[in-house]
């Protein structure tokens, strides 16, 4: 099933089925959470329409709104421009702003990967001119914060599980009929809820790794991104024209897998990767010297051998991600075997 283009709507939102769109006076903002660079996210509320019979319900949500790195004017240019052509009847156009097309692939990409450890969309807006993505409030906020609050206590049961739900996502992202590569795997792109289950979030980079592709975006953040994708970011590419990985293209799935790897190692460790190396030094660190974020975790030498095997140099010799959720799975029950004789904590 090929990922769709969705046509766009008079109030500048993509008609997809699948993401309800809520009114703006339904939502109600609270603080912010995160300013990102082109990504506001805050908590609050949101009434959401009934399913079946019955009053709406009040959930606690995170609103993500859209808007232009080159300020916002732009937006609402693109915006006004949507309304007046709504009043005059005529077709949306298919040009966005640049906060449209990001809103759009995310919009797109959340409808299409539904699973239980991938972060869901509750619905779609727009707030004062900006598109909006309304997500279930995740209590703990991002993983990054939940392993570096030094009060957290964090047994090893409950982080190998954060790892086995962040597998699990990736292998399904992996999985899908047109697999699909999420692109910024790190801890700060997942979220931790009430319970310490953990879903995979920020779908902003993610992009079809298959199928009906014209170009790869070359995405991510350095400290967690594999060296064949750094090696284009030395040479000043942001995207390259789509070859098939079988005729030697760039293969974006274990490049996930790679950033997967670096986000077991953070789960293991609770270190920062690269910790006090500026973002230029990593990059040539890793790619010219092949180094690794930091001390391996020690004592468990097949957790060692998995983060090695996600890190080979050699994209096609790291294990899928469907592999790795398998080794995961057999630490755990190894953990529960060693707890079970009094050798476990
Ligand atoms: N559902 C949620 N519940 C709680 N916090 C959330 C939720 N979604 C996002 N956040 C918070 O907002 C931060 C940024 O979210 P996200 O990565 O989706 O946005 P972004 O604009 O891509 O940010 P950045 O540009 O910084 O990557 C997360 O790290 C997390 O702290
Ligand atoms: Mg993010």
């Amino acid at each position: 099933m090929p990922l769709r283009s969705y046509p766009t709507a008079p109030d500048g939102l993509p008609a997809i089925d699948a993401i309800a769109r809520i009114a703006a006076a339904a939502i109600e903002f609270c603080e912010l959470i995160n300013a990102g660079q082109s990504c506001k996210v805050s908590r609050g509320f949101a009434a959401l329409p009934p399913t079946g019979e019955g009053a709406a319900t009040r959930v606690a949500i995170a609103v993500k709104r859209f808007y232009d790195e080159a300020g916002e004017e732009a937006e609402q240019q693109a915006e006004l421009g949507a309304e007046q052509r709504a009043e005059q009847g005529s077709p949306p156009s298919p040009q966005l702003s640049n906060a449209g097309r990001r809103f759009h692939s995310e919009a797109e990409l959340l409808a299409t990967c539904t699973h239980p450890n991938v972060v869901r969309c509750l619905g779609m807006a727009t707030c004062e001119g900006q598109r909006c993505l309304l997500f279930p409030l995740a209590e703990r906020g991002n993983l990054w914060d939940v392993l570096h609050d030094e009060r957290a206590a964090l047994p090893w049961e409950r982080r190998l599980r954060f790892s086995i739900d962040v597998a699990r996502a990736v292998a399904h992202l992996h999985s899908l009929p047109t697999p699909v590569a999420h692109s910024d795997l790190k801890s700060k792109n997942i979220l931790v809820a009430a319970d310490w289950s953990v879903s995979v979030g920020d779908l902003g980079d993610a992009q079809r790794a298959r199928g009906e592709v014209d170009s790869v975006a070359i995405a991510g953040t350095p400290e967690w991104m594999a060296p064949e994708l750094l090696e284009h970011i030395n040479f000043g590419r942001y995207a390259i024209p789509w070859v098939a990985p079988e005729q030697g293209g760039l293969d974006l799935l274990p490049c996930d897998v790679f950033s997967l790897g670096t986000v077991l190692w953070e789960v293991a460790t609770r270190q920062v990767p690269y910790d006090g190396m500026r973002r230029r030094q990593v990059v040539e660190q890793v790619v010219n010297h092949y180094k690794q974020p930091g001390e391996m975790p020690g004592e468990d030498t097949a957790l060692e051998a998995l983060l090695g095997d996600c890190w080979q140099r050699e994209p096609a010799a790291r294990p899928s991600a469907a592999q790795v959720l398998l080794r995961l799975e057999a630490l755990l029950d190894e953990h529960f075997r060693l707890v079970s004789i009094g050798l476990g904590s």
